[in-house]
Order: C-alpha cells, then structure tokens, then sequence
C-alpha cells in the first residue's frame, strides 16, 4: 500500500486484496500463509489472480522501519525521491506476491 519504486504500486484489484489483507490480520490472522484468489473478467477475457502476503521481517527494517541508518537514508532518497516504504515494523504486511494469468 505504501510502495518505494511507483512500478510496484497495486492496482485497483490489488489494493482492495491489500486491504482485506489488512483486515484480517487486524482480526488476528497469521500472515505465514495469507492468500486470495479469484478468477475476474476484464473486458471480456478471464484471468486467474492470486496474491501472497509478504511479512515484514527484522531483516527488512534496515531499509523499510523507523531507524533506517544515514548512508542508506541518503541513497534511497537519491534514487526514490517519492518512496512511501518506510516506517515498518517487523510483522507489518510488506507487500504481496501478485500473479495474473489468462485463462
Ligand atoms: C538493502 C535494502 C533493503 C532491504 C534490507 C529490504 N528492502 Fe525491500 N526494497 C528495497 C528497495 C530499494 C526497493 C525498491 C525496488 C525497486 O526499485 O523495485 C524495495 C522494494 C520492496 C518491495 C516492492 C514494493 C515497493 O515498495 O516498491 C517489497 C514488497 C519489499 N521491498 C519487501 C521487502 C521485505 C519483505 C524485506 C525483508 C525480507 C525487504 N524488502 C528488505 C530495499 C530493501
């Protein structure tokens, strides 16, 4: 929801996927195995899509958390002048894997 390179960000179908992933981790779901599928229509021709929620980890914080060290700062300024992925805590829904695939 929150993408560092815009080339990332979600789409429509995505960002609605995104937030009931939000919900149901608010309602206490463990994010290890955090999937949804469906099969959509999209100007007449069917997809299959599938998202797999991605975790934050300890290891991520040193360039999505809070206390993200200066030389790091400086770079990702540099080459993400409007990055949005910081400010993470360890266990925060990162991201997903998305696929879509024409069926
Ligand atoms: C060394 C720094 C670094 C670490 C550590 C790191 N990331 Fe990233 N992350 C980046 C950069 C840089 C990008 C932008 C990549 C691009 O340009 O597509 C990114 C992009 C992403 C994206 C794509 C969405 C977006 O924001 O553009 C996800 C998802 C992501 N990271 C998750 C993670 C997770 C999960 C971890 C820990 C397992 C992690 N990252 C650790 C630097 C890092």
């Amino acid at each position: 929801m929150k993408p560092r390179n815009a080339i990332n960000a979600p789409d429509k179908w995505e960002l609605n996927v995104l937030s009931t992933f939000e919900a149901r981790k608010a309602k206490g779901e463990s994010l290890d195995n955090m999937v949804f599928s469906e099969t959509v229509n999209e100007n007449g021709k069917k997809y299959f899509r599938f998202m797999k929620a991605i975790p934050t980890g300890e290891v991520c914080l040193k360039c999505h958390g809070t206390d993200i060290e200066q030389p790091v700062v400086s770079k990702l300024d540099e080459l993400y002048p409007a990055d949005q992925a910081r400010g993470y805590k360890a266990g925060d829904i990162r991201g997903a894997f998305s696929i879509k695939q024409p069926m």
